[in-house]
């Protein structure tokens, strides 16, 4: 009895180690930014992969939207790369894969859902781009710890401090610089380390390695002029001078409430700033962090498991409409073979064959820890956002669905094949492929997606995996709107002003489907108790 409550209390104090060792988090950027060359950096280090190309190789490529079905065999070859572990440091970390494509932003803004921190790539010539300020967005609404590293500086790119305004500015992050550049593009002489007072040297001729940095405690050292020249040396003493009065001291209790971000200089292609900011990560970067649920906010050391379905990736095969729904876990140990809550359904499942993924191999695994990503292969049980639990009833909340750039109605083109339509649009809906409406006063179906590449891939996945066929009509719409409300009477008259513009989501939740800004604003003013969210949670 004694040896079991030891074992039991060893065990404990194993799966505690393991979680504090969990690092899990998302790069985001602007497609070309440099994210899928970090990436591929950062498993070279871990020893996940053995040469550059691996990654990329999987990467979806900017296509016409006329090879959406090259997409779509990218998207499936892509599966292996959904999360890519490896350790460093004694780190376990897990890096999740964000889709730079925009027409899936929506995968990727569920995939930030379950981060415990981001890594925000921006090119030194570009600056700023619309995706990366959408997903910093995202970021910030759930206070998600941000690093940033500002890539590509040997080429000749932005003035830093106009680039650290721009960023501060269009992304509203406060920054604090842990490294600067020696000058850029032609004249990119290398980064100095402020996080741990270094100078790493860049040295074209010898790109792929990994260059060496020599400690400076004291930049007055006249060994720094001997190093840099004497005009590089002087610019970068009073360059450090301006950031250390202009912007914070690091402080890694502000970081990890997403009030400041770490910024890094380099190049991922040359491998250069890589090491320094991963270095950096590990020692800064929160463990797995607690979440809430509609009950209650859930501990990663509590001993129950629980977990949510964050993505569900299709298999692109026709002939087997299998899935794999992508659960992170919260709290407890999640183990093979054993029996656990669905939530939802009120029913319990068990899986054998539970896949953990180590950089493109996928691996059948035993258990896992909070911070982890587990595969379920699946037939259709999941939906993003689902639960599943040791046994209670928890609802986890923060994965929410943002209103769709663009709208149709659905028609369904084979009159036999109704039954197959139906159930093919519910379950890509599950999937997080697009949105469905249905107009409470005539029950016509809409579909809502990021991108007009979506409504191909539909019409082509519909045809091919459930012998279905669909045609679409126009349906002008400005923005989808969840409307809540604290005055009943104000509500009912508002849905009989706009009726013809209400529709209710998949989950039965009231949406103002606005025609245009203008009708949004006069909604609005016109009824002041009701409020218009642009996203599902609020
Ligand atoms: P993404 O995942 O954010 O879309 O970007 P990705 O890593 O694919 O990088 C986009 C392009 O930028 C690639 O070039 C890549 O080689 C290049 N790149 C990434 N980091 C650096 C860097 O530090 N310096 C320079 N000069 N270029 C960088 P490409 O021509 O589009 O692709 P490829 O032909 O090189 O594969």
């Amino acid at each position: 009895m004694q040896t079991l409550h030891l074992q039991t209390k060893i065990r404990t104090v194993k799966i505690l180690e393991e979680i504090a060792r969990r690092r899990t988090f998302g790069i985001v950027s602007h497609p070309d930014a440099g994210k899928t060359t970090l990436t591929e950096k950062l498993l070279l280090f871990g020893g996940a992969i053995q040469e550059a190309g691996a990654v990329k190789n999987n990467k979806i490529k900017k296509t016409a939207t006329s090879d959406f079905m090259e997409i779509e065999k990218q998207r499936g070859i892509s599966v292996a790369t959904s999360v890519m572990a490896f350790e460093y440091k004694n780190r376990h970390i897990n890096i999740l894969d964000t889709p730079g494509h925009q027409d899936f932003a929506e995968d990727t803004f569920r995939t930030l859902t379950a981060v415990d921190s981001a890594i925000v790539v921006v090119d030194v010539a570009k600056g700023v781009e619309t995706q990366t300020e959408k997903l910093v967005q995202v970021c910030r609404m759930r206070a998600t710890p941000i690093m940033v590293f500002i890539n590509k500086l040997d080429r000749e790119g932005r003035d830093g401090f106009d680039l650290l305004d721009e960023i501060e500015g269009k992304l509203g992050l406060r920054l604090c610089p842990l490294s600067w550049p020696v000058g850029m593009g032609a004249r990119f002489q290398g980064v100095y380390n402020i996080w741990d007072q270094s100078l790493l040297l860049y040295e074209e001729q010898s790109k792929q390695k990994i260059g060496r940095s020599m400690a400076f405690k004291d930049l007055n050292d006249p060994e720094l002029d001997q190093r840099i020249g004497e005009e590089a040396a002087s610019t970068l003493r009073e360059e450090i001078e301006l950031i250390q009065g202009v912007y914070p001291e690091f402080d890694r209790e502000a970081y990890l409430k997403g009030e400041i971000c770490p910024v890094f200089f380099g190049s991922a292609l040359n491998n250069f700033g890589v090491k320094e900011l991963l270095d950096c990560f590990v020692e800064i970067a929160p463990s797995p962090q607690p979440k809430k649920a509609e009950e209650r906010e859930v501990i990663p050391s509590e001993k129950q498991f629980s977990g949510f379905v964050f993505k569900i990736h299709a298999n692109i095969d026709p002939n087997h409409r299998s899935r794999i729904a992508f659960v992170k876990i919260v709290s407890g140990l999640f183990e093979r073979n054993t029996n656990y809550l669905h939530v939802r359904e009120g029913k319990n499942l068990k899986f054998s064959s539970p896949l953990t993924f180590l950089a493109s191999k996928k691996e059948v695994v035993d258990y896992a820890v909070p911070g982890d990503i587990v595969g379920l292969p699946d037939t259709g049980n999941f939906r993003i956002g689902d639960s599943l639990t040791g046994g209670e009833a928890l609802h986890f909340t923060g994965i929410p669905s943002f209103s769709p750039e663009h709208f149709r109605f659905i028609n369904n083109a084979d009159p036999l094949k109704s039954k197959q339509l139906a159930k093919g649009v519910d379950q890509l809906m599950d999937e997080g492929v697009a949105q469905l409406f249905t107009l409470i006063s005539n029950g016509r179906k809409i579909i809502g997606t990021v991108g007009a590449l979506q409504y191909e891939v539909i019409q082509y996945r519909l045809e091919h995996e459930y012998g279905a066929k669909c045609a679409y009509e126009p349906f002008q719409a400005y923005k989808a709107l969840w409307v809540q409300s604290t005055d009943m009477d104000q509500l009912e008259e508002f849905k009989k002003f706009k009726a013809r513009y209400l529709a209710e989501d998949k989950y039965g939740r009231l949406v103002f489907l606005a025609d245009s800004a203008f009708s949004l604003q006069m909604s609005q003013e016109k009824f002041d108790k009701l409020s218009f969210h642009a996203k599902s949670e609020f």
